[in-house]
């Protein structure tokens, strides 16, 4: 038997899952760190927490099994991605919390970045739609408000990484990134493969601080554990990816024009576009997607929606529901929403609008507005964002999309899938494995040490649970789509 481990370090929790040679998951481990709202807007973890779950994982699965580190062929990891964290080089030490890609810190400084013109740059060298939800902003923020950081960092004392870094050098002491994690930091040229000069000045980032940006699926290894570390072993870490990225990979997405969409507490839907770093004119970034050692890299459109799954938890937490296992039935009791629509802009909104400082609403309330309704009003605010993103992807690629694959947490539940299907007026196909994010990372790690030859080997071991096809009349769900954006306006306007 071959084990392939992967790390996927969420932002609610840490997971460890170890996989076999056919992608069959064999035995996983979660746990939750904690959530620091420290002002309104602003959202760190604790860097040191996340590696101590890290390790506290990884042992609980492979004591759990039976499994000896040793038997592990490689690990990959795979991350939230974004968030951000400095720290000191010889202690290990972070100079601040980590900022989360939630953080509206920046704000007011990307705005200034805009007004001064910015924009076309950002967008042509980054692919990016500049927002706060990029690292460069809280780097930045770190650098010039921590004291004495700016200067450290410049005398090459300090160390940035997002969290695909961060545990790769507690891991292995190494100092790298992937090309889909560092496409994230909006200072990245996607086309060079090269930290942007002018980026990192304007943003005061001294390069020494920044880590190796290397392939994805590492033939020469992003490291090797350390004997004298906690597994006591020597195992390849070859596969890094962000967690969207390594969705794409695990959904086995290799083709361009190929789609998949993560419904976890955001959403983010990826389409493969091959080679060519086409730039969106649509509100979509344009992100690497993965790159193999020896290979050209592959790019990705990506909508992003930062509300997905979370607007169900929020209606758990108002006591609307009980739970979230009750939705799907909830849902299913009512009809129609009655012309409600719940808009669920909780950090801003992002494709196609990029507006970080829209607000939320609940749009045509009346008094005969019952849970069930506002629990069926929440998934459509889900699968009408959906449709925003494969409307701008059917846009920018010129391509008829035909067939979306799903996961994430949320993808469990059918009547979403049912309605992501309905108003995309696209099928949806959904895995037997969900955990396409840990297998992603798997997947790259195990390529780059043989455990599989290439992709057509991965490509076959895909398997569909079940598909959801449109039923309603598309008129209708247009004339609701329509709403639906009518609704996004007046929430935009307010306060
Ligand atoms: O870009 C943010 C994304 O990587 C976060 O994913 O699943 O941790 O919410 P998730």
């Amino acid at each position: 038997m071959t084990y392939i481990g992967s790390v996927d370090q969420g932002t609610a929790a840490t997971k460890f899952h170890v996989f076999d040679e056919t992608g069959a998951l064999m035995a996983d481990a979660a746990q939750d760190h904690e959530q620091i709202y420290p002002e309104p807007g602003w959202v760190e973890h604790d860097p040191i927490e996340i590696w101590e779950n890290t390790k506290a994982v990884i042992t609980e699965v492979l004591d759990a099994e039976g499994i000896d580190a040793a038997e592990l062929a490689a690990i990959g990891i795979t991350n939230q991605r974004e968030t951000t964290i400095v720290w000191d080089r010889e202690t290990g030490k972070p100079v601040y919390n980590a900022i989360v890609w939630q953080d509206k810190r920046p704000t007011d400084r990307i705005d200034e970045l805009v007004e001064a013109g910015w924009e076309e740059k950002i967008r042509e060298t980054t692919g990016l739609e500049p927002d706060p939800f990029f690292s460069a902003g809280e780097i930045e923020w770190i650098l010039k408000n921590v004291d004495g950081v700016q200067e450290r960092a410049e005398a090459g004392e300090l160390l940035f990484g997002n969290i695909d870094t961060w545990l790769a050098w507690n891991l292995t002491g190494e100092h790298v990134t992937d090309v889909s994690n560092a496409s994230r930091t909006m200072l990245f040229d996607i086309h060079d493969l090269e930290w942007d000069d002018d980026l990192l000045a304007e943003f005061g980032v001294p390069e020494v601080m920044l880590p190796d940006v290397r392939p994805s699926i590492d033939e020469e290894y992003h490291g090797v554990t350390d004997p004298e570390g906690f597994l006591g072993v020597e195992v390849p870490v070859a596969g890094m990816m962000g967690d969207q990225q390594a969705a794409l990979f695990g959904q086995a997405r290799f083709e361009p024009g190929q789609i998949k969409h993560t419904i976890g507490t955001s959403c983010v839907m990826q389409m493969n576009i091959g080679t060519d770093a086409t730039i969106s004119e649509h509100g979509l970034n344009t992100t690497l997607a993965y790159q193999q050692t020896g290979e050209q890299p592959r790019y990705a459109l990506e909508g992003e929606i930062f509300t997905g799954g979370q607007v169900i938890e929020w209606l758990v937490e108002l006591g609307v529901l009980e739970d979230v296992a009750q939705s799907d039935e909830l849902a299913r009791s009512v009809e129609s929403t009655g012309d409600v629509y719940v808009v669920p802009t909780f950090q801003g909104i992002a494709t196609p609008y990029w507006d970080p400082k829209a607000r939320g609403a609940i749009l045509g309330l009346e008094r005969g507005t019952s849970p069930e309704i506002l629990v069926r009003a929440a998934f459509d605010s889900i699968a009408y964002r959906a449709r925003d993103a494969v409307d701008a992807m059917k846009a920018d690629s010129g391509l008829d999309i035909d067939r979306i694959r799903i996961d994430g947490g949320m993808s469990i539940n059918n009547f979403l899938c049912e309605r992501i299907a309905d108003v995309t007026r696209t099928s949806v196909d959904r895995p037997v494995v969900r955990e396409t994010t840990a297998l992603g990372a798997a997947y790259a790690a195990g390529l780059a040490v043989g455990v599989w030859p290439d992709t057509d080997a991965i490509r076959d071991q895909w398997k569909l649970e079940r598909s959801f096809d449109p039923v309603s009349d598309a008129e209708t769900i247009d004339t609701e789509y329509e709403q639906w954006q009518k609704a996004i306006e007046l929430t935009r306007e307010w306060p």
